[in-house]
């Protein structure tokens, strides 16, 4: 595999973008490629059945691109369709994202923590089993956020709807004490600034994009895969309105050159 091949990226819609944004800023010479499957968004409320499809098929079409390792930017996709992945493509690094459930556990001080995520990574056995695994120590009240992911998605992030959205799934978990936050889907990282203003300032707010940039720089690294050469300009593809991605790419992502449309 050569070390130039590009590395492909998938989310539900434009979340992963917030990942993407880790990996440019960690990685600037690797090329990336981008598929936001905003046919199907969001992917919160479908069977884990139908989000392993999706997973599926996606890999297949940026593995015909050439990439030599895949990032599956969107925590419902991965609670559902990692495992499968590996198992499919077992020689391709594969990463996936997971709600910062340890560094969580690490930063309150209250000992209550709560979980912002889709009802699909709530519901998951993987998730499950991260609460096992690291917060036997802490209270985790989780909230999942029906109708967040379609807000961003119109690239309404700080919106009078938005705000109010938000103020309902937050207030909650600040009445039970919570000091730290965890965004456990790549949309909502495009939302800290107005959930700055929505709680308070010793509220630790955590999530895993810069982990993963970091996680993938590893396994890269380790696999001798690092690109030594200058990057190509990201492509971006979507299964939905190329137009409604071309819309928000300028505030989520900056310049692109085009949206091309996904033929699968
Ligand atoms: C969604 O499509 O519902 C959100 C994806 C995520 O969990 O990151």
């Amino acid at each position: 595999m050569p070390n130039n091949a590009p590395i492909g990226v998938f989310d539900s819609g434009v979340g992963g973008l917030s990942v993407l944004g880790e990996i440019r800023q960690l990685l600037p010479a690797e090329s990336l490629l981008y598929v936001a499957d905003s046919g199907h968004v969001p992917y919160g409320e479908k069977t884990p059945e139908f989000i392993r499809e999706r997973s599926q098929v996606i890999a297949s079409f940026l593995l015909g691109q050439g990439a030599k390792a895949l990032v599956l930017a969107c925590n419902t996709a991965t609670a559902a369709a990692v495992a499968d992945l590996r198992e499919r493509h077992p020689e391709l690094p594969i990463i996936g994202m997971e709600p910062a459930v340890k560094p969580a556990a690490a930063a309150t001080r209250s000992g209550v923590v709560g979980v912002l995520a889709t009802t699909g990574t709530l519901k998951s056995a993987k998730f499950a089993a991260l609460l096992d695994r690291f917060a036997s120590d802490v209270r985790v009240i989780t909230q999942p956020c029906p109708g967040l992911v379609e807000r961003i998605e119109a690239g309404e992030l700080d919106g009078a709807s938005t705000r109010a959205l938000l103020q309902g799934f937050v207030a909650p978990l600040l009445a039970e004490g919570c000091d730290t936050l965890i965004l456990g889907c790549t949309h909502y990282p495009f939302l800290k600034p107005l959930l700055r203003e929505l709680v308070p300032a010793a509220v630790n707010l955590v999530d895993t994009g810069a982990a993963v940039a970091r996680h993938l720089q590893r396994v890269l690294s380790a696999r001798d895969l690092l690109a030594n050469g200058a990057a190509a300009e990201p492509r971006f593809w979507s299964s939905g309105s190329q137009a409604n991605l071309a819309a928000v790419l300028p505030v989520l992502w900056g310049p692109a050159k085009s949206v091309e449309p996904l033929p699968c």
